[in-house]
């Protein structure tokens, strides 16, 4: 008798090798004991409010799962890191040396999380950034056992700066914290700025997490610029939109900024907030089934509106549970797993992305205006906005 090729006995052999092979494997699932996730993220100072809706966001998605992913129940660990850089080294070594986790998930703050990273390439642990936007993450620093839900400082400011530009203004003044997030999304934005015939006259800055902002204020009331960019989020950004409505600034010089700015502190700001545009990756209002259903369901669980921190949290829960569905809970399949984290697209309540190949995602970002309490989306500024990546090699 004679086959061809691919029906050849021994051909057919393989496949039936390997599905014996399947069938005999131990269940991993059933018998493994919990995945160990360990989140590091702040829970005091300017931004435990932030660290706080990640957490939740995060619990919640596993909880829609009943409890398991790839089969597996999940165990956590916690650290506060304070939003502290001199930390960042032992505490997430607490996590991945005391604690031996699976995966970490945090932070935050890009300086802590940059330490969080080196500390992730080194012992090769799986690190999920839930938010921390330095550029190097997912640039000189990326790694197949590394991925962000959120966002590259970049990718906010560059679309701050398209929308200032679609307004029309000429002469911008930026204003953020001294750190890579505020640097780079000042980059970012004057990026955008200039390139669409803007001139950013000048950077002025103040160390995280100081909210001394009187005599910048003063500044910028001198310059006369046509607007101001600021990064700044949490409890500092809160302070700063009502010091700059308190200067008399916000009757005469519009403020944009990152959606960071007034994402989840709108209570705190109440009318100095009244009427501000930024742009994010998230918004109030965005009206789809997968949003609105992730809206109520969070509100029902935690009486609270979700923010974009609770977004990016229950994304990286989505983009965890990618990886373990893939290898239904066995961990040792560690490059199938990863590559499944990289490659699969994420069913956000933002809109649904794909990361890139250095892991960070590839997403809409929106054009928000505070109405009320909410920061409503009004338009798009920039479709499907990749990070450069300068820098990932891998
Ligand atoms: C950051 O440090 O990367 C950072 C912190 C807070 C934000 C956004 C970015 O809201």
């Amino acid at each position: 008798m004679t086959f061809p090729p691919s029906l050849r006995p021994a051909a057919l052999l393989v496949p039936l090798a390997a599905a014996l092979a399947l069938a005999t494997a131990p269940a991993v699932a059933q018998n493994a004991p919990p995945v160990k996730v360990g989140f590091m993220l702040p829970s005091t100072g300017t931004f435990a409010a932030l660290g706080d809706m990640i957490e939740k966001g995060f619990r919640m998605y596993v909880q829609e799962q009943g409890g398991k992913l790839g089969g597996r129940e999940i165990q956590y660990f916690r650290v506060d890191d304070e939003s502290d850089p001199s930390k960042a080294t032992d505490n997430v070594n607490r996590l991945i040396k005391r604690d031996q986790v699976d995966v970490v998930v945090g932070t935050v703050h890009s300086g802590v999380a940059l330490a969080m990273a080196r500390a992730a390439r080194e012992s090769n642990t799986i690190l999920i950034v839930p938010n921390a936007g330095a550029d190097a993450i997912t640039g000189p620093l990326c790694a197949p056992n590394i991925v962000r839900s959120s966002f590259s400082n970049w990718q906010p400011g560059y679309a701050a700066g398209v929308m200032a530009t679609q307004k029309g203004y000429k002469r911008a003044v930026s204003i953020y914290w001294n750190y890579a997030a505020g640097q780079e999304s000042g980059k970012g934005f004057a990026e955008a700025f200039e390139k669409g015939g803007g001139k950013v006259l000048k950077e002025l800055t103040l160390p995280f997490p100081n909210v001394e902002f009187q005599a910048l204020l003063t500044e910028i009331a001198a310059l006369k610029p046509d607007v101001v960019f600021a990064f700044f989020a949490g409890a500092g950004a809160a302070k700063f939109v009502k010091d700059y409505d308190a200067a008399g600034l916000k009757r005469t010089i519009p403020l944009v900024g990152s959606g960071f700015l007034t994402d989840g502190v709108l209570e705190a700001q109440g009318d100095s907030a009244q009427g501000m545009m930024t742009a994010l990756h998230y918004a109030d209002g965005i009206n789809t089934p997968r949003n609105n259903q992730f809206r109520t369901r969070f509100a029902v669980q935690y009486k609270l509106n979700p923010d974009v921190y609770a977004v990016q949290g229950y994304d990286a829960a989505q983009i965890l549970a990618a990886g373990l569905n893939a290898v239904k809970g066995d961990l040792k399949q560690r490059d199938a797993m990863l590559a499944a984290m990289r490659k699969t697209p994420i069913d956000s309540p933002r809109g649904r992305y794909t990361l890139a190949a250095a892991g960070n995602p590839i997403q809409d970002f929106y054009i928000r205006e505070v109405k009320g309490r909410e920061n409503l989306m009004t338009g798009i500024s920039v479709k499907v906005l990749a990070d450069p990546a300068r820098g990932c090699r891998m």
